[in-house]
């Protein structure tokens, strides 16, 4: 494994044992059927009291909370604000859409997380609800590295400057898929695929929504939707024979916030071994090139990072591991001195993937 990770046991302060028994007896005390504001969760938990990493401006349409429950936003880039992408999201999260206690671990960071932990776990998948409760910070943080990285031409290799179009796929992209989004706009008019999945039914329901109203960014307003191929699909990562088609066709894979599902994570391996662009033969000279490169973006949580790198190593990637990629996130972590900002909990580490 390249590079450090932040992998201490900040977690297991005081302060953060206090706010897992708090969120777990708030969740808890919520009856089946009720529903949770965002602003009431947003208050009483850790892991969503450091809700974002102010990369992007947001604000709401008006008149923009329609009746079923979804409120539209426009999310634009702070650094380069010709990103603007219209998103659907949750004004408020269903109970069933929030951690149990058993989920939330021993407070001392021992999640005991698994997707059968989960409540709503649901019967449509492989995923799970944690992708239909909000843009989780990896998810943010990722879709701002990606506009960084491309609009420094950084994100795709110069290798592949010959091919004749770029293709791009998110894993576990929750309602919004917002990273492969925020991808497919600022590698237009480079961008040839776009493919946005996750393993939850209702999460690909919104992204295809919010795909929809994205159209016009990706395809620059020009007439090149039968250039560009953009789609949602549901797409766990167990399942074995997914889309054959795919296979070995992606420059870049983007994931934010997998990395929990521990059990998953060999799946999750395959998934990326499967979708990822297969090297060139070195015989074939100087258009040789190393394939795909995957950007997985998710907090430590304990050992799970480590742990997932080092599955991946012996699946034969070269794993990068980073908690300093981005002058924006360094500064935020740094000037967030609160008790709720646990790094171990909510510093998303970077990961980058190539087949070694
Ligand atoms: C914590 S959410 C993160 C969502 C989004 N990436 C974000 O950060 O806002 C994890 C996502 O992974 C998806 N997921 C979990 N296990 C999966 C699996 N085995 N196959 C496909 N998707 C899965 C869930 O459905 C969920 O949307």
């Amino acid at each position: 494994m390249n590079g450090e990770a932040a992998t201490d046991g900040v977690a297991s302060s005081t302060v953060a044992r206090q706010r897992w028994r708090l969120l777990s007896r708030a969740v808890a005390s919520y009856g089946q059927g009720k529903s949770v504001s965002v602003k009431e969760l947003n208050s009483l938990t850790t892991v969503r009291q450091f809700c974002q990493f102010g990369l992007f401006d947001i604000t709401e349409a008006a008149g923009a909370r329609s009746a079923d429950e979804f409120v539209e936003q426009t999310w634009q880039h702070v650094d380069h604000p010709e990103i603007r992408l219209q998103l659907y999201l949750r004004q408020r999260v269903p109970a069933t859409a929030c951690l149990t206690p058993a989920a939330l671990g021993d407070g001392n960071n021992n999640s005991k997380t698994t997707n059968s932990s989960i409540i709503g776990s649901n019967q449509s998948g492989n995923g799970n609800n944690t992708g239909n409760i909000c843009v989780w910070p990896s998810e943010e943080v990722l879709a701002h590295y990606v506009i960084a990285q491309a609009k420094a031409g950084e994100l795709i290799p110069k290798e592949f400057d010959g091919d004749s179009g770029i293709r791009v796929c998110e894993l576990g992209g929750g309602l919004t898929c917002l990273a492969g989004l925020a991808a497919g706009a600022a590698l237009r008019p480079r961008l040839s695929h776009l493919l946005l999945t996750d393993g939850d039914q209702l999460a690909c329901e919104n992204a295809a929504r919010c795909l929809t109203a994205n159209r016009q960014i990706l395809t620059g307003g020009e007439d090149q939707t039968s250039r560009i191929e953009a789609r949602v699909a549901q797409l766990a990562w167990e399942d074995a024979d997914f889309d054959k088609h795919n296979y070995g066709r992606f420059h870049l894979v983007l994931c934010a916030d997998c990395l929990f599902f521990r059990e998953s994570h060999r799946a999750l391996i395959r998934t990326l071994d499967k979708l990822l662009m297969l090297p060139t033969p070195a015989a074939t000279g100087s258009n040789k090139h190393r394939g795909g490169l995957a950007l997985i973006c998710a907090p430590s949580r304990g050992r799970g990072v480590e742990d997932f790198a080092r599955l991946a190593e012996a699946a034969g990637f070269d794993v990068g591991v980073s908690d300093n990629y981005d002058p924006r996130v360094s500064q935020t972590a740094a000037a967030e001195q609160s008790a709720s900002f646990v790094p171990d909990l909510h510093l998303p580490l970077m990961l980058r993937l190539t087949r070694r």
